[in-house]
């Protein structure tokens, strides 16, 4: 498996949540800041972030398109 070079790597810790952004308007990217609900206003869109509950600390590679 390759991980896409510009990956964001992250570190998420057990039994906290995290937002993820997945439509590119965070300014806090890759964590989701709730630009999504202007941008879904404006653009007629229905972004939403993902939601992640790790069980235990984990270092996760994440990546988007939506990103650039
Ligand atoms: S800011 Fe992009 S999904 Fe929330």
């Amino acid at each position: 498996m390759e991980i896409p070079s510009d990956a964001e790597k992250i570190t998420l810790r057990a039994n906290k949540k995290y937002k993820i952004c997945t439509c590119g308007s965070s300014k806090t990217l890759p964590y989701c800041d709730n630009s999504h609900r202007d941008l879904n206003e404006k653009k007629g869109t229905s972004y939403k972030s993902l939601k992640i509950f790790p069980s235990e600390d984990i270092t996760l590679s994440v990546f988007s398109k939506n990103w650039k």
